[in-house]
């Protein structure tokens, strides 16, 4: 802390709070208006800010700055349809144009792009209202939708049979007994941490920070007030496993973020959820209702007089939601845009206490862990890797899905797992770790799926999402599509980002569009622009934006030598 001249009392690193505003969040206030309208009209704006005390310029700060919030109202009917990169190798173009020519002159179903809305498994994707959908059968449900069926459907179930193995829980088994154990001091604080730290846990997310030392940091964090964050915005392109844990897992989700609350002495967490997740927050609510009548959740957790609180903030999207302190700015009520760090969030989080924040999956794999022991885990894994790992697999691949591995899959087997490349095709290149990685050619189908190997072949572990390109796929287009959705989801904070990702995708467009080669003054152009993003941008959005470009330039277009994942 430093003691300014006026006497206030400043932490090192955090911005100016200027065009921030104090009091409470608008954001939920903003849902519930276009909740109730279905989009956010001018008066009840100008109502809102009356009411609230605030100025009409935030509230405009907000409503500019998220993509779920609509100015104008929708038709009754609205098709989004995604055209990112799963959804593009699977021809999301022709789906589009095809969708536009058969609605563009209707009165009532509106035809928009969206980016990736998490259902890459059924891809080429689209969402009818709120439900998602191939986009070979939008037209039914644009049928159903008209006649006033407005459903945002189910979940999709890819659980193997005999369970998912990170499942301590068979049939019929009493589900929280690690939490319990927690509870009444059968099993210690430290115990756990030191669990966590002997398996060789790394974080989820994408950043794979070391588990239990981040819960080991925040338990140490001072503060009579800490809070804990589940982060499960997920919205990267080919990324859907968090949604899939959350449909069919959400109690070790839950319990895992309960420990992590107990140990780190959190009271009050919430878990942030992408807006498109319909049915599966639908599941998480209830099993948090289930919590509360098992005496999990409460005032008096199982009569300890503890205090554990969980709740769901839903997200008004974007995918730069999923950065830490983007997420954090949204929660307190301001427009999305990551802090700079440090501070971390585990020091100075959700309104600057510290914040225990982990992904789905790594809260996920906390109760086995701590049920089994480190040595357990660490013998899931193959060779020199530990535990077990969940992929999202999509692209060119005959059963697109979710597939838990150990650690240390090679991505050849994995490949075979989902049925292998369609058609009997072979394998051209690979993003093994979602669309911030490097793209690996063929000579890399060997490599084991984990932290440090795919980093040396370099590339990364990243989102956990494998999609799969076969051979014939110009790998320049596919990673000008990546980089058109980094472009497109940049929140604008930084300038190198903002209009780096901007030059960068016309000058590739430009090419691709009048079918020429890259020429060397291009190439040179991108790679400089590529260095500059990667060490001047402040989050991790426009660190890696320029990546995978910069990663399949080595090749001929089909040749195969990738260049190295910055690791400055
Ligand atoms: C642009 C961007 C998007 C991200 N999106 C997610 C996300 O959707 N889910 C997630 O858990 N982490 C995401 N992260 C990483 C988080 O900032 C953070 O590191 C993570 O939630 C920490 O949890 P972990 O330690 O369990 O990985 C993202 C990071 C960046 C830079
Ligand atoms: S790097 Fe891009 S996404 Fe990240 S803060 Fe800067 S402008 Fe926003
Ligand atoms: S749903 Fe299209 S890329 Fe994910």
């Amino acid at each position: 802390m430093t003691v300014t001249s006026n006497g206030w009392t400043t932490v090192p690193g955090v911005e100016a709070r200027a065009g921030k505003f104090g009091g409470p969040s608008l954001i939920p206030m903003l849902m519930e208006i276009q909740q109730r309208h279905g989009w956010l009209p001018r008066e009840d704006l100008v109502a809102l800010a009356r009411e609230q005390r605030r100025p009409l310029y935030e509230i405009e700060g907000l409503v500019s700055f998220y993509p779920h919030f609509l100015t104008s109202p929708p038709k009754p009917v609205t098709v989004r349809v995604c055209r990112d990169l799963s959804c593009w190798l699977k021809g999301s173009e022709a789906g589009i144009k095809r969708l536009q020519e058969q609605y563009g002159d209707a009165t009532d179903v509106e035809v928009t792009e969206i980016s990736c809305p998490g259902r890459c498994d059924i891809a080429p994707a689209a969402t009818v209202g709120e439900r998602p959908v191939r986009v070979e059968d939008v037209g039914r449900l644009v049928a159903e939708q008209s006649h006033g069926d407005a459903r945002h459907g189910d979940v999709v179930a890819h659980g193997p049979e005999g369970g998912w193995p990170n499942d301590p829980y068979g049939p019929g088994v009493q589900r929280y007994q690690a939490l319990r154990a927690l509870l009444s001091g059968e099993t210690a604080p430290q115990q756990v941490l030191d669990r966590l730290q002997d398996s060789g846990l790394r974080g989820m997310g994408g950043a794979g920070f070391p588990t239990g030392k981040k819960w080991e940091l925040v338990r140490n964090t001072e503060g009579s007030v800490k809070y804990a964050i589940c982060n499960a915005d997920e919205s990267e392109p080919g990324t859907f496993k968090d949604r899939q844990l959350l449909a069919e897992q959400s109690h070790l989700v839950l319990e895992g973020m309960l420990m992590g609350m107990v140990v780190t002495g959190v009271e009050e967490g919430w878990v942030f959820i992408r807006h498109e997740y319909g049915p599966e927050e639908d599941v998480l609510r209830a099993e948090i209702g289930r919590l509360h009548e098992l005496g999990l959740i409460g005032d008096d957790v199982l009569g300890t007089g503890r205090r554990l609180m969980v709740d769901i903030f839903t997200s008004p999207g974007g995918y730069i939601l999923g950065e830490e302190t983007a997420l954090i700015e949204c929660m307190e009520g301001h427009r999305g845009e990551p802090r700079n760090k440090p501070p971390f969030p585990g020091v100075y989080g959700l309104w600057g206490k510290p914040t225990l924040m982990n992904s789905v999956e790594t809260f996920a794999d906390v109760p086995i862990i701590v049920s089994r022991g480190a040595e357990w885990w660490k013998g899931q894994g193959l060779d020199e890797s530990d535990g077990l790992k969940f992929f999202a697999v999509s692209g060119h691949v005959e059963m697109p899905g979710v597939y838990c591995v150990p650690m240390g899959t090679t991505i050849r087997s994995l490949v075979e797992l989902a049925g292998g490349v369609t058609g009997g095709a072979e394998v051209g290149s690979v993003q093994p770790g979602g669309a911030s990685s490097n793209f690996l050619g063929p000579e890399h189908l060997d490599v084991p799926l984990d932290f440090g190997t795919l980093a040396d072949a370099g590339s990364m572990l990243g989102s956990g999402a494998v999609v799969v390109m076969a051979e014939g796929t110009d790998p320049l287009a596919a990673a000008t599509n990546v980089l058109r959705f980094f472009r497109n989801e940049s929140c604008g904070k930084c300038v190198p980002c903002r209009v780096g990702s901007t030059k960068a995708y016309d000058l590739l467009e430009d090419t691709l569009s009048a079918g020429a080669a890259l020429s060397d003054d291009r190439r040179a152009r991108l790679l400089e622009l590529e260095v500059v993003m990667r060490k001047t941008s402040i989050c991790g959005l426009g660190q890696v934006a320029l990546g995978p470009v910069v990663s399949v330039l080595g090749r001929a277009r089909g040749a195969t030598s990738a260049r190295s994942q910055p690791r400055e």
